[in-house]
């Protein structure tokens, strides 16, 4: 990471400043080093990325981020069954897909990651956000892409960014995944941009993918940037996988500068329930806990002084068009600004926080 980013940087719990003691830099990058609160909690650099994650989400297997002495909360279901092969259970050579925490198979042409009896066991016992970041991490293991691939990118903000700021914006995109969008992003000249996940795994994968991306392991309830300190937030297919989206809400107004505006990708509900209906995603309870309807999320942005504007895509984006049952693949192509917005598969909007 730039040294110069620990002026921004905040401690994810407190919001006080952060004080770098640096052990290793090369020019103005700063590859390792401890950034201490007066709280008491410290946060480690470490190759280059920086992890600020608050107490919740510490574990003892990520490599920093915890306040010295801090004893990790205890897993509630055991761990993702990450480094298994996906569609080889034990002595099973057959090809397709096995359930990511128990390892059955699910079989070859599903569309689930979980089985249904995990799938019960985990909403029975409440979903917390260790657990969910550790099934995130199995599967960027198993499946390197997930959704983890440049299919998602959403070229009409790296367009809209392009034309309305300029290149010295600094832009934070949350919830990166495998990177693709901020490396858009950031080949089209904008090279204040930072890339932040909640899960460590995640972000040193992208790092490792794009090295000239800036990595910051984050929770994006507890946004580790002082007040007034960014000029752009993206997040793509991000708010649906949050249990808290309100107070992520709250965090983005707060770090915002004025004028700072919010580019935000999400499923709407309405299509994303039949969707998951119609493709069996019995699952879908836990990778999208929240979903919202385009106008639960203006209103949601609204009360926090965002003005609202809606992007039409030109069509659907290439991730959804793979969806569509054969007979309904002329939809694909249809553009987005004909589509009612209730009726659109996803809800895409710039939020421009109050001046
Ligand atoms: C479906 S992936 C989307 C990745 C990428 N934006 C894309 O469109 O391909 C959702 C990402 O959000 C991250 N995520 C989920 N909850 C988060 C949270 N509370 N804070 C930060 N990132 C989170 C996950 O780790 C995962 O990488
Ligand atoms: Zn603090
Ligand atoms: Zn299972």
């Amino acid at each position: 990471m730039k040294e110069a980013l620990v002026d921004i940087l905040a401690c994810p719990a407190c919001k006080e400043n952060l004080a770098l003691s640096s052990l290793k830099r090369e020019g103005t990058e700063l590859l390792e080093g401890v950034l201490s609160c007066s709280c008491g909690r410290s946060f480690a650099v470490t190759r280059g990325i920086a992890h600020l994650l608050a107490d919740t989400l510490c574990d003892a297997s990520l490599s920093s981020g915890c306040p010295s002495g801090a004893s990790p909360p205890s897993p509630v279901t055991p761990p993702p069954a990450a480094t298994r092969q996906q569609g080889s259970r034990s002595g099973d050579c057959r090809s397709g897909k096995s359930c990511l925490v128990c390892n059955c198979y699910l079989g070859s042409a599903v569309q689930v990651e979980l089985c249904r009896s995990c799938t019960a066991k985990l909403l029975r016992q409440g979903l917390n956000k260790k657990v969910l970041s550790g099934l995130y991490e199995a599967l960027e293991l198993r499946a390197k892409s997930n959704t983890y691939t440049d299919y998602t990118i959403s070229d009409q903000f790296v367009e809209w960014l392009a034309a309305n700021r300029g290149r010295d914006a600094r832009i934070l995109e949350i919830g990166c995944g495998g990177g693709y969008l901020a490396d858009t992003i950031r080949r089209e000249g904008f090279e204040n941009l930072l890339a932040s996940d909640f899960n460590a795994r995640v972000v040193e994968t992208a790092v490792g993918r794009f090295p000239e991306l800036q990595g910051v392991v984050m929770d994006s309830a507890l946004m580790a940037f002082a007040a007034q300190s960014l000029d752009c937030i993206v997040s793509v297919e991000m708010v649906e996988h949050l249990l808290d989206p309100e107070v992520h809400f709250d965090e983005v107004a707060r770090v915002l500068k004025p004028n700072g505006v919010y580019l935000l990708r999400t499923p709407n509900a309405l299509a994303a329930s039949i969707y998951y209906r119609m493709a069996g995603r019995y699952d879908m309870g836990i990778w999208h806990p929240t979903t919202f309807s385009s106008a639960s999320l203006q209103e949601s942005l609204h009360r926090r002084g965002f003005e609202v504007q809606h992007l039409a895509p030109r069509s659907l984006p290439k991730s959804q068009q793979g969806k569509l049952p054969r007979l309904l693949k002329f939809l694909g192509s249809i553009p987005m600004h004909r589509v009612p917005l209730p009726l659109r598969p996803s809800i895409c909007i710039v939020a421009t926080k109050h001046g």
